[in-house]
């Protein structure tokens, strides 16, 4: 049976009339978790940035990113605590339905923080199943390799697209003894090489679409990019992925002062947004602000 939408017929439902071509129009330059691996294809660059809000989400949307993550990186740069663990499930779907109503074009992936996939994979089931149902994202990210297989398959068999992350993880900032480069030292222990290569080769195998190498040399991230077939997107990994992100605070200059060598400012807001605020401080202090053309009239009868 034909229904109107295969049809391209009309559809209306209260006040809402719309035709299958009419929302392929809206639609047509949606980044998908598809186009990703066109985009590997065609070797054009994956640009994805994070965001926690509506309006840097809008500005980033609007600018050609590709994917925003709504990274647990929120612990750190929006919470202000020395490590993602604390972040929960409740505070990333609280992020990303923010992130969710700025999205037109890029794809929205949110991050299963710590402790809500690793228990169980019922609870992993579960715990992405919120992400996408109640935050509005269109993926998940987890962190592991080897040990996460499982747990990445089952969630993609209930369709949910998941992106691996292997390399540093800050979910084991423990385990790694600190935020530090993996993949440096031979041998088949976690964090290790040949271990790293392994990971890479077990997420995809068990579906994920993209993969984030963090924290890796750059031949190591080019190794695994080459052997590969979903797109890789580095984060302190070198030059060769398929694709980049960066911490939204670390790209537009939002931190005070700490920069990772990895990181690149495009902007220095941090300065900007304290020159300005110094400003806003001081004319209320001079009473320089608010004048006349800031204020309404007394209504006359
Ligand atoms: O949480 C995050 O922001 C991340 C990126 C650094 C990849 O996982």
């Amino acid at each position: 049976m034909v229904c109107a939408l295969d049809a391209g017929l009309p559809v209306s439902g209260g006040s809402a009339f719309f035709t299958l071509q009419m929302v392929e129009t809206m639609t047509k330059d949606k980044v998908r978790v598809t186009d990703l691996a066109q985009m590997k294809a065609e070797r054009t660059p994956i640009a994805m940035l994070t965001a926690y809000d509506f309006a840097f989400a809008r500005i980033f949307d609007a600018a050609g990113v590709d994917v925003l993550l709504v990274g647990d990186s929120l612990g750190m740069v929006v919470q202000g605590a020395d490590s993602t663990l604390a972040v929960t499930l409740d505070e990333v779907i609280y992020h990303t339905r923010m992130v969710a109503r700025a999205r037109q074009r890029a794809l929205v992936v949110a991050d299963l923080p710590f402790l809500t996939y690793q228990v169980s994979v019922e609870k992993a089931l579960a715990n992405s199943g919120r992400l996408i149902e109640e935050g509005g994202a269109e993926a998940v990210k987890l962190e592991g390799g080897v040990t996460m297989a499982e747990t990445i398959r089952r969630i993609v068999d209930i369709d949910i697209p998941v992106m691996g992350h292997i390399g540093l993880t800050p979910q084991s900032v423990h385990r790694m003894g600190g935020h530090r480069v993996q993949g440096r030292r031979s041998g088949q222990t976690a964090g290790c090489r040949e271990r790293l290569l392994e990971d890479a080769a077990a997420v995809e195998r068990a579906g994920a679409f993209a993969l984030v190498l963090e924290g890796m040399p750059g031949e190591l991230a080019r190794e695994i990019t080459e052997r590969a077939s979903i797109p890789t997107i580095g984060i302190g990994a070198g030059i060769d992925c398929d694709g980049q992100v960066l911490v939204m605070h670390d790209a537009l200059g939002l931190s005070e002062s700490f920069l990772p060598r990895f990181a690149k400012p495009y902007a220095h807001l941090w300065q900007e947004a304290s020159a300005a605020v110094t400003s806003y401080v001081r004319e209320v202090r001079e009473r320089a602000f608010p004048t006349l053309e800031h204020s309404y009239g007394t209504k006359r009868a």
